[in-house]
């Protein structure tokens, strides 16, 4: 079967001088349809950094990222922006909600760059997170745990063959961390590949593969 995300060999380095460190030292993963993988590791270890180099929101020194087939070396930032848009959903530890929309046009933002089925699922979606009473809600009027459950929204709603969540559980209670988990289980389900950064052991009891990420390697 052709992994929907292939990493080899992924190297690199962060900061400069004597704080340069290596914090990606010869990564490989292949992730196959219908994978639930967990990646966990100490805080700085780099778990972030390899996620963002994996949708190709950062670079690495050296290696390959391959995404659905397509390696990403030689892509313009054009050609990038229309595969994440079209191959990947990325849900970040931080969120990067659009300030100015609602939870709900955060998410039918990205239905906008997705397949015409997409729109459809927007509010399926907002229902299936619990969100339906804050959808009108800007970002900062929202609580953390409710921006993440639309940030886990915006990721999913294009139907991507990749998805790439940064401790998308870790603001959230255990009911609301569950209708997470089932979302991005169930796109695994589906086909998809999922790829999930968790300190949430109730993350890593349901994911296929659970790799550690220590001194650059994971494992
Ligand atoms: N742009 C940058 N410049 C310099 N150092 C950086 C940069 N980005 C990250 N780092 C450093 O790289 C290391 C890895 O950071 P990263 O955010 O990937 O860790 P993490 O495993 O996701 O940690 P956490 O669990 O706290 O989210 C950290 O030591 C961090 O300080
Ligand atoms: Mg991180």
């Amino acid at each position: 079967m052709r992994p929907l995300l292939r990493l080899r060999g992924l190297t690199k380095t962060v900061g400069c001088g004597r704080a340069a460190r290596r914090v990606l030292d010869g990564v490989d993963l292949e992730l196959q349809p219908g994978e639930l993988v967990a990646v966990v590791g100490p805080s700085g270890s780099g778990k972030s950094t390899l996620l963002h180099v994996a949708g190709g929101l950062d670079r690495a020194d050296a290696g390959e990222v391959t995404i659905a087939g397509q390696p990403l070396a030689n892509c313009s930032d054009a050609a990038l922006a229309r595969l994440r848009a079209a191959r990947l959903g990325f849900v970040f530890q931080a969120f990067h909600l659009v300030p100015e929309l609602s939870g709900e046009e955060n998410v039918r933002l990205a239905a906008r760059f997705g397949a015409a089925g997409a729109r459809a699922r927007v509010a399926t979606l907002v229902d299936a997170i619990g969100l339906r009473a804050v959808a009108d809600s800007l970002p900062a009027q929202l609580s953390g745990g409710e921006q993440q459950r639309f940030a886990v929204a915006r990721a999913l709603v294009n139907d991507p063959a990749v998805v790439l969540a940064d401790e998308p559980t870790g603001n959230l209670d255990a009911a609301s961390g569950a209708l997470v988990l089932d979302l991005l289980a169930g796109a695994a389900g589906a086909g998809r590949g999922v790829l999930v950064v968790t300190h949430d052991a109730a993350v890593t009891a349901r994911a296929d593969r659970v790799l550690a990420l220590q001194d650059g390697r994971l494992g």
